[in-house]
């Protein structure tokens, strides 16, 4: 049992007086106890839910047995559980009678009484309330109560004195009276009275030594108290144990989808706080009575103790009351607050305060009509403000001096945004990233289109950027994502792109494996798209423009599975900080040219290299970067550079590559890959011999037998993984001898399976 002690030190004297009120809350005259039930025990009001007898309580614990046989008293109410014997009960307090715990001695020092007090209220819906205080009266004494069943606590109290003059009438603060809290929430308390001297020194003013429990509000300590051998009758008779009551083991939550629910109309349910799960009910604001017994509460009829002014009339109303000026008077009517008074201007006053009354909605509507309209000239001032700001005027000023820009770069207006993208609502969101936000975008005309919100911009570079805005809207390439426009009265720019509807390539190669139109014809396709589309844009007059970025990622694809380059100089057009350049390094390494990581300095050579990473991507359908343990397979590069220089190109292609494409094709190809992904930038070829390579391979592959051939392998095997090795097999293109390495392979595992071809 984890235990604290509270010890309070004292010495001196005693006496007590007590307080006797009983408050009754529950007001005679309503419904107290259920019908046919007594409704006292003796002069004790019994509220339902206690009643005297099962049939009259809502459960045994709240039976009361009303005791008449002592002839001379009044009967007396139990609790017929556990007989306890109840003081008073009130609409959230059951109040018992004490039991007190006494401690006596002779003048020799020996004890001639000693008594142990357990109340034990486990099982019952009772637990001690935290208005009670222990208790100890004495000058040679102390006791200490275990609390049990509920939480585990443990308290004490000394009372200490040397002579009654050590002691404060009315104070109980450790001379003679010394006073402790309990928690809430418990229900057995164990503790009796102890003396440390049996009251050897202090036997001639105070042979005994008195602990119980009580309401404080009831006991007031007095000097005399320690030297009344009729103390302990008058506690029991003036200070009772205060319990909490609640009803059942559900808290109002539970308690109001069960059919026993207690609280009836008018009424609220209050969660009990003892820590065992029941409620109590409470009638509402305005209402009385008890709120246990069906109808409910009923209206208090608060016009019969008038709340009004003498000069007003009260009205009543469920759960309240209104008071309103007799004919002549005005003012609230109610009696504290500003009453009524004579109305001596009569009619004129009418006429005035109807003329300030609109005087007042004058203003008001004018007030606000200024407020709405200062709004809105805030906001056309702020987007004007970020249109200078983001470089609009510069932009403007270009385009008029340039008639053919004019033709293909728009600038969005904000609100034209807005509704585009429905106030940039999440369902439009195509994609986040470093660089920003990427929003499905409907214009008026029903155009579909991407718009990019970009991360903050640095206010030096919008002459850069506005420059190439103007550059990459006379872009206009097929296989290019187009830029429409942009839109500078936002806090960041705003670029708009044509919209692509499927998705992007890295997508399809890893995600979407399989799809029918994924065929090597249509990857050459692709590849041949893409790399001409990027030719396009390092050739492009005036500065060539170099992507930067170039990955599976960024070429879309649109219905027709045509290639779309995406976010073409996106890392000139939009500046990156220092955070964004880790992001997008971090978000492509895979791609990233070494030469240009590691020198910075940028070329279009840089583009080469991630195309050949592209390319290897669609010919492996293996990610640019994995993670496998060995450093080599890491990254798709240089796993496919090594591949190639260790003859096992063939092992590494996707089956489908190698079922579909002549295997001079995937050499070509592989060879391709291998002097784009070359160290020195200068090695690799550019761009447009890439995409003429590729171009001529396309024809190639247009072949007639080269057709056929691919016809044939897929009839005859098709349906199985290992014939997919069988084919290269067979090739035709085998018998160039150039790869019998390659099938001399034939037991790794990869690609050919031990059971392969015999
Ligand atoms: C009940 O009656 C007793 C004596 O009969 C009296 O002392 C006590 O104050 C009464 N209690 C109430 C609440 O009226
Ligand atoms: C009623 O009170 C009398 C005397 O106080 C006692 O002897 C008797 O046992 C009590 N009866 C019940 C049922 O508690
Ligand atoms: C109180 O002590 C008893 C006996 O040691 C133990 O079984 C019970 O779990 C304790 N209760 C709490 C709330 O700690
Ligand atoms: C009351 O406390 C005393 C002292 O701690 C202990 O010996 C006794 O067993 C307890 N009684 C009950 C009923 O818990
Ligand atoms: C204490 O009370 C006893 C008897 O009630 C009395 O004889 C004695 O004189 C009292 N002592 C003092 C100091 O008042
Ligand atoms: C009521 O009791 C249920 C079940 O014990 C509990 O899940 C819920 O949180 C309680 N609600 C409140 C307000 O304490
Ligand atoms: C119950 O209602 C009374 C009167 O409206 C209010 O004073 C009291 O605080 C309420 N009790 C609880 C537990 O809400």
């Amino acid at each position: 049992m984890s235990a604290f002690f509270h010890l309070f030190f004292f010495s001196l004297v005693i006496p007590l007086t007590l307080a006797t009120t009983s408050t009754k809350l529950i007001s005679q005259g309503t419904t107290i106890s259920k019908p046919n039930c007594q409704n006292k025990c003796g002069n004790i009001t019994i509220p339902y839910p206690f009643g005297i007898g099962t049939d009259c309580s809502i459960d045994p614990w709240f039976s009361i047995n009303c005791n008449t046989t002592s002839l001379n008293n009044s009967p007396k109410p139990f609790i017929s559980q556990n007989n306890l014997e109840i003081f008073d009960i009130t609409d959230d307090k059951l109040l018992i009678r004490n039991t007190i715990s006494a401690g006596c001695y002779d003048a020799l020092g020996n004890r001639i009484r000693r008594d142990r007090v357990i109340i034990n209220l486990a099982t019952s819906p009772f637990t001690f309330s935290d208005s009670n205080k222990f208790n100890v009266v004495g000058c040679d004494d102390l006791a200490i109560t275990i609390g049990s069943e509920g939480s585990n606590f443990s308290t004490g109290c000394f009372a200490l004195c040397s002579s009654t003059d050590d002691l404060i009438e009315g104070e109980c603060s450790g001379l003679g009276c010394c006073q402790t809290d309990i928690p809430k929430g418990i229900k057995k308390l164990n503790f009796s009275i102890s003396s440390l001297d049996a009251h050897i020194n202090v036997f001639s003013f105070n042979p005994c030594g008195y602990a119980f429990l009580g309401d404080p509000n009831r006991l007031r300590f007095s000097v005399s108290d320690v030297n009344d051998s009729s103390y302990e009758e008058k506690i029991i008779q003036n200070v009772p144990v205060v319990l909490d009551w609640e009803i059942g083991i559900r808290n109002c939550s539970e308690a109001t989808k069960s059919n026993d629910f207690a609280c009836f109309g008018n009424s609220v349910c209050v969660d009990s706080e003892t820590g065992f799960g029941g409620y109590r009910c409470n009638c509402s604001k305005g209402y009385e009575g008890n709120p246990y017994l069906s109808p409910g509460c009923t209206d208090i009829n608060e016009c019969v103790n008038n709340p009004c002014d003498e000069h007003g009339i009260c009205t009543n109303s469920p759960g309240s009351f209104h008071c309103s000026c007799k004919k002549g008077y005005r003012g609230d009517g109610i009696k504290d607050g500003r009453g009524c008074t004579a109305d001596n201007s009569g009619f004129p006053v009418i006429k005035f305060s109807l003329g300030v009354s609109f005087g007042f909605l004058a203003i008001i509507i004018a007030v606000t009509v200024i407020y709405f309209s200062t709004q809105k000239w805030k906001l056309m001032k702020l987007r004007e403000k970020f249109f200078q700001l983001n470089g609009g005027l510069l932009l403007k000023q270009q385009l008029s001096s340039n008639e053919s820009s004019m033709k293909s770069t728009k600038i969005f207006t904000a609100e034209e945004l807005e509704k585009a993208t429905n106030n940039y609502a999440d369902d439009r969101i195509l994609g986040r990233g470093g660089y920003g936000v990427v929003y499905k975008g409907i214009l008026y005309d029903k155009k579909l289109v991407a718009i990019k919100k970009s991360r903050v911009m640095d206010q030096t570079q919008i002459e850069q950027f506005i420059n190439e805005v103007i550059i990459l809207t006379q872009v206009n390439h097929r296989n290019v994502v187009n830029l429409l426009g942009c839109c500078l009265e936002t806090e960041v720019p705003m670029l708009v792109y044509e919209y692509i509807s499927n998705g992007t390539l890295y997508h399809h190669i890893h995600n979407n494996g399989g799809m029918p139109w994924f065929s090597w014809d249509n990857r050459l396709r692709i590849a041949t798209e893409a790399a001409g589309a990027l030719a396009y844009l390092h050739s492009a007059a005036g500065m060539p423009i170099i992507h930067r970025d170039v990955k599976s990622p960024n070429i879309l694809l649109d219905e027709y599975y045509t290639a779309k380059i995406a976010d073409f100089g996106a890392s000139r057009l939009v500046p990156i900080d220092q955070t964004q350049v880790s992001t997008l390094v971090q978000g492509t390494l895979g791609y990233l040219d070494p030469e240009y990581f590691q020198t910075s300095q940028l070329t279009e050579k840089s583009d080469v290299y991630s195309f050949g990473v592209v390319l290897a991507e669609l010919m492996t359908c293996r990610k640019p970067l994995t993670n496998t343990k060995s450093d080599e397979d890491k990254s798709l590069a240089t796993f496919f550079v090594v591949a190639l220089k260790e003859n096992r190109l063939f092992q590494i292609m996707d089956p489908r590559v190698l079922r579909e494409g002549s295997l001079e094709q995937i050499r070509i190809v592989g060879e391709l890959v291998k002097r784009c992904l070359k160290l020195q930038g200068e090695e690799r070829p550019t761009m447009k011999e890439a995409a003429m390579e590729l171009e001529s391979l396309r024809k190639l592959s247009k072949h007639p037998w080269a057709g056929q051939e691919v016809e044939e392998e897929e009839i005859g095997l098709m349906s199985e993984q290992t014939s997919d090795l069988y084919s290269v097999g067979v090739s035709p293109d085998l018998s160039t001898g150039e790869y019998t390495g390659e099938r001399s392979l034939g037991s790794t595992p990869l690609i050919y399976p031990v059971h392969g071809p015999r």
